[in-house]
């Protein structure tokens, strides 16, 4: 299918969508599909021809019949947070906005689960379910923004991923809506489930390509009581990287283990005009190590353990932060950088992983391609994943979708990645900016069984048309 096999929208169109959801919730004015066009990927902009913001499955399901009869292209969207180019409309056609189905539907105590529509924003759930004693982990930077069917369609991460996972093991259960206009439910609302194929997994990480998800059924936890939190600053980043996986290798499993390189802390700190950290010659980079649990004597005890063997990584003096407020500045300080590091130039990002004791090695490679390739980067993110995110800055290249001054370095950076045991991206999926590396991780035959699966959800290819993969 190519692009001029798609039937361009017509009045009729338009009316039958109006009359789906009520007219105040299609869009076609310019600015306002402006607004729809983008999301957090470099500054890529596509319109699309229409925004619908629906409020239920059956109207998603009677806009889907319209558009699969039509093949007309539909692109599903969250709040728009996304970073490799998942809810662009490259397509024009209709763009679903999830913005409307925002209610958390229930918070069942008995059986600590949250059924949840998808538009509720990541930090909103989180809060909601805290205020009754429980817990939900995956906690991406975006998530006073984000929203909860996004994270389901990229399978986010996040800092707490480390210890808790991420959003893949917290879900049990997922009302979608297929491309052809058929609801189904993937699973079944308990915590174990070996009944047929693992539907809801399969929609998992599929970044909007096979259904969209309209009710999702996530499990929770009782929250921990307490968390702790230090900074670390190292002279050398291979050395921050190294101290990663001996943390763990001396049995410490902590609740975030990030990186932050000193460029990316020196641009946030300059931005936000915050000198909580200070910035002292030779500082290379800085890991920021929270622990959390019920028992305070423990974890202070796990933290001046952990503080003891880093002294063996070349570390300097140690920051704790003492209270709430001095813990939410260390994590804005983090949680901000990619938006900030971005504002200075550095505008392409990469979400390489790999087995965490490759972290010196991945961070050493990227430095050596830097150069080669004549590129700056700053690294950071969930080292404890081994899931680090390259931001990269080069002149005269601020996007990278096609970009022949800047392909070459890209993939010679996937091709490092590769070699360690790793894979292109950890938590922010494929989308429209990764998928012509996706040769260097999967061979024919795992592309063929992926391009089988998305013509038996989507037989039309209409929906999230040319992300992941073109068919
Ligand atoms: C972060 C996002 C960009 O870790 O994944 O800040
Ligand atoms: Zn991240």
């Amino acid at each position: 299918m190519t692009v001029e096999d798609c039937k361009t929208l017509t009045a009729v169109h338009f009316e039958q969508f109006k009359k789906i959801v009520g007219e105040q919730f299609v869009l076609a004015d310019e600015e306002q599909l402006k607004n729809y066009g983008h999301d957090e990927t470099e500054n890529l902009l596509y319109l699309p021809q229409v925004v619908i913001k629906p409020r239920t499955a059956e109207e998603i399901s009677a806009i889907f019949r319209i558009c699969n009869e039509h093949t007309i292209p539909v692109t599903p969207r969250g709040a728009g947070t996304g970073l490799s180019g998942g809810a662009l409309p490259q397509f024009g056609g209709v763009l679903i906005s999830m913005e409307r189905m925002n209610s958390i539907v229930e918070i069942d105590e008995r059986n600590l689960q949250v059924v949840t529509e998808p538009g509720v924003i990541t930090e909103v759930l989180q809060n909601a379910v805290k205020e009754k004693g429980l817990f939900y982990p995956p906690d991406p930077s975006s998530r006073g923004s984000c929203f909860i069917g996004g994270n389901i369609a990229e399978n986010s991460g996040g800092p707490k991923a480390v210890k808790y996972g991420v959003v893949k093991d917290y879900v049990l259960n997922l009302q979608v809506v297929l491309p052809t206009g058929d609801i189904i439910w993937t699973g079944a609302n308990v915590l174990k489930n070996s009944t047929g194929y693992n539907l809801t997994q399969l929609m998992i990480g599929s970044e909007g390509t096979l259904g969209i998800v309209t009710k999702i059924v996530l499990k929770l936890l009782p929250h921990p009581k307490y968390e702790l939190l230090m900074l670390v600053p190292f002279n050398s980043l291979e050395k921050a990287g190294e101290a990663v996986s001996a943390i763990f290798r001396a049995g410490f499993t902590t609740s975030a283990l990030e990186l932050v390189e000193i460029d990316a802390l020196r641009i946030v700190s300059a931005h936000l005009n915050d000198n909580t950290i200070p910035i002292k010659d030779g500082v290379e980079a800085h890991l920021l190590i929270e622990v959390d649990g019920n028992h305070l004597d423990t974890l202070m005890n796990e933290m001046e353990a952990i503080a003891n063997l880093l002294t063996g990584f070349d570390c300097g003096e140690i920051y704790f932060a003492d209270d709430e407020q001095q813990k939410a500045t260390l994590w804005r300080l983090r949680r901000r950088v990619a938006e900030i590091v971005k504002l200075e130039g550095y505008s392409i990002e990469e979400d390489t992983v790999v087995p965490r004791a490759e972290l010196p090695a991945l961070i050493r490679g990227v430095k050596a391609l830097g150069r080669q390739y004549q590129f700056q980067s700053v690294c950071y993110g969930h080292a404890g994943d081994g899931n680090l995110h390259i931001r990269i800055k080069k002149e005269g290249s601020i996007y990278s979708l096609n970009n022949p001054a800047i392909v070459p370095a890209l993939k010679a950076i996937f091709e490092l990645v590769f070699s360690l045991g790793g894979t292109i991206s950890g938590e922010h999926g494929i989308g429209l900016l990764q998928k012509e590396f996706l040769d260097i991780v999967f061979t024919d035959t795992n592309m063929q069984l992926m391009k089988g699966i998305k013509k038996v959800f989507d037989p039309n290819n209409i929906l999230n048309r040319g992300k992941i993969f073109d068919l």
